[in-house]
């Protein structure tokens, strides 16, 4: 049975003690995970240590880092490796995220990078995909999904692909209030899921959480959640307040 996850990005958002203050509203309201729901925060680089500390005795819990740097180590001054991340114990990463494609021009390649990385490493990719505005206005967003999963995912392997997670994220539901509709939304997963299935098999895609994003608030996630191949959401806006992360959490199918 595949995970069903809401995973906050809390971007660059947040002093250290409004980080504290939020999970510590979140882990204390008694939210009782079943074993296939998964809470994951994606946090700013600073807070990661804080943040594991924080949900190390809340079940199903999880603490991710919002990038990695595509190469091993080095003289890269400013950046963090995957194998940083995994020396203090950080088991998720967010890999491709539409404001690192866009603003610090993260190709496909250098993507395929980063996931081998967080691999080798033990760490989860959480990889985003999704397109433009002007792509769906174009009804080419199938085709633009699929280039971004071939030319940064199909170089793994089976028992490889069953340790992504994938974030579909239409760029232009992204902070704009803007969602897709479920149906938009239960569309263009089943085809994604259809896409890996072609690729590594039904059993094998089946096995693969894809979680939505853009727009995902306490009042619409039930709605996006149930749709069949909408496994939960990547959450900006909303995971920054706890009480709608925590109904977000709750929003998740069984
Ligand atoms: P949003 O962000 O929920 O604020 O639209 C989602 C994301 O960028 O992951």
């Amino acid at each position: 049975m595949r995970k069903q996850i809401a995973a906050a990005n809390w971007k660059m958002n947040l002093t250290l003690h409004q980080g504290e203050k939020l999970l510590k509203d979140i882990t204390g309201a008694g939210l009782q995970l079943k074993p296939n729901h998964q809470a994951i925060f994606a946090v700013p680089f600073p807070y990661l240590i804080m943040a594991k500390n924080a949900v190390s005795k809340t079940a199903n819990m999880e603490i991710a880092a919002q990038n990695c740097y595509s190469k091993k180590s080095g003289a890269y001054t400013g950046e963090v490796s995957a194998e940083m991340l995994q020396s203090i114990n950080i088991e998720y990463c967010v890999v491709g995220h539409s404001e690192r494609r866009e603003y610090f021009n993260e190709t496909n390649s250098i993507l395929a990078e980063k996931v081998n990385l967080c691999l080798q490493n033990n760490i989860t990719p959480i990889f985003c995909c999704g397109e433009p505005l002007e792509v769906r206005e174009a009804g080419n967003q199938n085709q633009y999904v699929k280039v971004q999963l071939e030319e940064s995912l199909y170089h793994l392997d089976k028992e490889q692909i069953q340790k992504i997670v994938i974030a579909y994220e239409p760029i232009w539901a992204i902070g704009t209030g803007k969602t897709a509709t479920t149906a938009q939304a239960q569309e263009i997963h089943q085809y994604i899921r259809t896409v890996l299935a072609d690729k590594y098999g039904r059993d094998c895609a089946n096995e693969i959480s894809i979680l939505y994003g853009g727009s995902v608030k306490a009042t619409n996630a039930k709605e996006i959640f149930e749709a069949e191949d909408v496994d939960g959401g990547l959450v900006g806006g909303a995971s920054l307040v706890a009480d709608d992360f925590i109904q977000i959490i709750q929003a998740l199918k069984s």
